[in-house]
């Protein structure tokens, strides 16, 4: 397990910049395949990632979840990384393959596995998973039906605890099959779940989505760090 702690929102973004050129020179195929998340992560560091030195040619960007609203509304997280980088680095290159959030949840979801499938075989290279205050990744809530889920790569819920209710998300297959997960781990609210986590705390999907997975890299700050520093 590899940690990277930077003191700061410059330093954070720098240790992304530096990682995600790095993946993108060692990707196994032609193109480099990423999913981005929302929260903190999108707003404080996404704004850098458009000075990554890479080819963004090559690059096709996904979303780790998304809630069901259209794509200009203030709770898409698709809406908050374009506002953040996408519009830079789409003109750079990029392909980006946003979730439908006007379908019906379920339909949205269906569209998303068969995207997924389609452009990259359900393999991503790099998802980026914001961490709750509750340990959720992603859409996946602590005792959520979802985390049983075993094969489809991508599903709608319609009972998020966290508003808005309607979101479609990333599985934990589609998390094991990803080449590297990158947690990002920022703030105070989710000390004690990062410390759980790293004591195998399965009651929490990030538990769950780390815990066997070979490649896991942390973007922590310094509430965060501790937890690395006094692993029991
Ligand atoms: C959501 C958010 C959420 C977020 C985490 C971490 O869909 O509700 O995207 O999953 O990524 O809550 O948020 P912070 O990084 O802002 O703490």
């Amino acid at each position: 397990m590899r940690y990277l702690h930077g003191s700061n929102k410059e330093a954070l973004a720098s240790a992304l910049i530096a990682e995600t050129t790095r993946a993108f020179e060692a990707r196994v195929g032609d193109r480099f395949r990423i999913a981005l998340t929302g929260g903190s992560t999108a707003t404080t560091l996404y704004p850098a990632l458009a000075n990554t030195p890479i080819d963004w040619r090559a690059v096709d960007i996904f979303f780790g979840d998304e809630r069901c609203v259209p794509a200009d509304h203030p709770d898409s997280n698709y809406a908050a990384c374009k506002l953040a980088f996408l519009d830079a680095v789409v003109a750079a290159g990029a392909q980006v393959f946003p979730v439908n959030g006007e379908l019906v949840p379920e339909e949205g979801a269906r569209d998303y596995a068969r995207t997924l499938r389609e452009v990259c075989d359900g393999v991503l290279d790099v998802v980026h998973l914001g961490v709750g205050p509750d340990g959720h990744v992603c859409s996946l809530f602590p005792g959520h039906r979802l985390l049983s889920e075993e094969h489809a790569l991508v599903r709608s819920l319609d009972d998020s605890p966290k508003p808005p209710p309607s979101r479609v998300t990333l599985t934990l297959p589609a998390l094991r099959r990803a080449r590297s997960l990158w947690v990002m781990a920022f703030g105070p609210t989710k000390v004690d779940k990062i410390r759980d986590a790293l004591r195998g705390d399965t009651t929490l999907p990030l538990t769950l989505a780390v815990r066997t997975h070979p490649n896991v890299l942390w973007f922590v700050d310094e509430h965060n760090l501790a937890s690395f520093d006094t692993p029991s």
